[in-house]
């Protein structure tokens, strides 16, 4: 099975890799990090991971979990790859299915993510493209259940840009049957097919009202140009999440940060630092939540 987004995942699927994600980080308590779990679900499996931006959080935590579960891995950079000088990804696709048993790819246009998917015969990985990254919001998911229970019903702020990273916050919304709030400029709202999946506040004060969670994200994504950064900066100043922000959620919310940040653009160290915020949860949930994906791919 292809993990190419949480909207075209079954929610009972989704609910199960969230549940096992759970248990699988529980089940390795205490242990370096290098150390095999009990259960070694990927041995003799072979994955290659592909990049064509940059990563570190995805790059780790796919690299560790696969040989935490006993297969082994490949890091291949796109540019480094016949697929950077004009190879198809179709071609790709088909190649590595020969090699590999299971395919992640971080690359820009959503298509191609697609079209490898279309023409691999082993199961393909989203890592993240221009439109969504539902790696990261499994983890999230996962990263708030782990603090506050089920998030059922809690209401989710997102302050910013409707980028990629609260694409899949939109789908996980529908899917995991929560409130979710954007706020940011209109020139920067969603991409027009999420309507429907959450609701628009342009007061961030007004927003951030009792939420159990507020999001925040970088103000220039990987796939923006540089050229748009200083606008951007403008539209997207009176959304930062500082602590006066923060203070009118819930006394008990939390605050999430896919990273990597810029610290006191989107939001303060002081909030990052504080006690609301779970960012480095949710970066070692990256780890489990993937590894529960790659089973479900799998099916091991
Ligand atoms: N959050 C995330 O995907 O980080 P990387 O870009 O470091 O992989
Ligand atoms: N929105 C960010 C997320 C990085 C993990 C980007 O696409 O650059």
């Amino acid at each position: 099975m292809h993990f190419l987004d949480i909207d075209m995942t079954p929610q009972k699927d989704l609910r199960k890799i969230v549940d096992e994600a759970h248990a699988m980080k529980k089940a390795r308590l205490g242990r370096s990090k290098g150390a095999l779990d009990d259960e070694q679900p990927l041995a003799g499996q072979m994955v290659a991971l592909i990049f064509e931006k940059p990563s570190t959080r995805t790059r780790v935590s796919f690299d560790v979990g696969v040989r935490q579960m006993g297969g082994q891995t490949m890091l291949l950079t796109g540019s480094e790859m016949q697929l950077g000088h004009g190879e198809t990804i179709a071609d790709t696709a088909r190649v590595l299915s020969r090699y590999v048993d299971l395919i992640m790819i971080r690359t820009f246009e959503e298509a191609t993510l697609l079209e490898m998917a279309e023409h691999a015969s082993v199961p393909v990985i989203n890592g993240l493209t221009n439109r969504t990254h539902p790696c990261q919001i499994m983890a999230d998911i996962m990263t708030f259940e782990e603090h506050r229970g089920p998030i059922k019903g809690k209401k989710v702020v997102w302050c910013g840009d409707g980028n990629n990273v609260f694409a899949s916050f939109a789908h996980a919304a529908k899917q995991f049957d929560f409130e979710l709030i954007f706020t940011g400029p209109e020139p920067l709202d969603p991409q027009a097919d999420l309507k429907g999946l959450y609701s628009i506040e342009r007061n961030p004060s007004t927003a951030v009202m009792n939420a159990d969670l507020v999001v925040a994200d970088t103000w220039v994504s990987m796939h923006d140009p540089q050229s748009a950064r200083e606008r951007r900066h403008n539209q997207l100043r009176g959304y930062q999440v500082n602590a006066e922000l923060l203070s009118k959620a819930k006394d008990e919310s939390l605050f999430m940060h896919c990273l990597p940040a810029h610290r006191d653009d989107e939001a303060t160290s002081e909030v990052m630092d504080g006690p609301h915020s779970v960012i480095f949860d949710e970066a070692e949930n990256r780890l489990h939540a993937q590894k529960a994906v790659m089973r479900w791919c799998l099916g091991v």
